[in-house]
């Protein structure tokens, strides 16, 4: 059947799959390992937490097709455990890693059909939780749903790497002190809907996000974490809380910081990131994507003349060279699915 899918045409959108998997509890009870039902729409009560609360989370993780022919998630305990850290920040029962895990594998290997060939793109898996019961007070919903999703996705960078230009908010921050920024609620994404389509429409890729506190910090690329290099050195802000502790970026540190280049995890203001030699933000869904401007005002700092820098590019072949097994996984993020 896999024939009938037209891989070169996959960007990153929605393509209905075959098999989702759910499982369902009580407030008080263990999760039970779920099953697998047709992908399609479910029936929820109107008044479910998530719906009117927004009690929700989500995860996003890639399946890839690897060079030794075999199929790897890239460190998926560690979008469980984020998951884990989200269900307690939403009041919401922690689903276990191994649930986690099971639920992810028996996903991709159901949909095996839909994984694209290695380098033509990935298997993006979506695990949602959600309040799924009804509750009228501001309060956390009597039941819970886990929810997994697949979807073919292409690869981020037609026709190779580019880079992207970037506008700093004047206006909009994504997370405060306190908030729910450093977990993947739901809540927080729809508000930078508004800042992010109007960047669009001025041309520029995706908003940068300041502190709300000082409004002088980089946070956050949209959905992506943010490092830039000066002399050498890799910067990216420090995890204060308002920012998503980005797999990617715990997995570009610790390569970088192997490679022998010094890491500092720190305030990076928005003057030192314009003045910086390359900038880079990164993500599952972005990988690396090199930037090539930011903009704040009527300031403009351009990085490497269109091209991605030389650090940038070399962080960039080392993790995608580990997620497709053309280099040693020497950390041993990748997790086999049995097929
Ligand atoms: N920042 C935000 C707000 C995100 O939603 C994501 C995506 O999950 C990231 C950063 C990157 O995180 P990861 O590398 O785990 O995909
Ligand atoms: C990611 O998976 O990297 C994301 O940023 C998720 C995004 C589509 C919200």
């Amino acid at each position: 059947m896999s024939e009938e899918i037209d891989w070169d045409s996959l960007t990153f959108s929605l393509t209905p799959t075959d098999t989702m998997y759910i499982t369902d509890t009580d407030m008080n009870d263990a999760w039970m390992p779920g099953e697998l039902i047709p992908y399609g729409d479910m029936k929820i009560s109107p008044a479910a937490g998530v719906l009117n609360y927004g009690q929700g989370l989500f995860e996003g993780m890639k399946a890839y097709r690897t060079s030794k022919d075999r199929v790897v998630f890239f460190r998926p305990e560690e979008n469980a455990r984020r998951m884990q850290r989200g269900a307690d920040r939403l009041k919401m029962p922690p689903v276990p890693e191994s649930i986690f895990v099971d639920a992810v594998e028996q996903c991709v290997q159901a949909n095996l059909r839909w994984l694209p060939p290695m380098g033509r793109g990935a298997m993006y898996v979506r695990p949602l939780l959600m309040g799924s019961g009804p509750i009228l007070g501001v309060a956390p919903a009597p039941s819970y749903r886990f929810l997994v999703y697949v979807t073919p996705v292409g690869p981020y960078f037609k026709g190779g790497v580019k880079t992207i230009d970037l506008l700093i908010s004047d206006i909009y921050h994504r997370a405060a002190p306190g908030g729910s920024g450093g977990v993947k609620a739901i809540g927080n994404y729809a508000p930078g809907m508004m800042p992010s389509k109007d960047a669009k429409a001025k041309g520029y890729a995706e908003i940068i996000y300041l502190d709300a506190e000082t409004h002088t910090c980089i946070e956050e690329v949209g959905a992506a974490n943010f490092f830039c290099v000066k002399d050498g050195v890799l910067y990216t802000p420090e995890l204060t809380g308002t920012i998503l502790p980005g797999i990617t970026r715990d997995s570009i540190i610790q390569l970088a910081r192997h490679a022998g280049i010094e890491v500092h995890e720190t305030k990076v203001t928005a003057e030192f990131a314009m003045s910086a030699d390359e900038a880079f933000c990164c993500g599952t869904a972005a990988v690396i994507s090199p930037i090539g401007s930011i903009t704040q005002g009527d300031v403009k700092a351009t990085y490497g003349n269109g091209k991605p820098g030389p650090m940038t590019e070399k962080l960039y072949n080392h993790l995608v060279g580990i997620q497709n097994e053309t280099e040693e996984d020497i950390f041993g993020w990748l997790h086999e699915v049995p097929l």
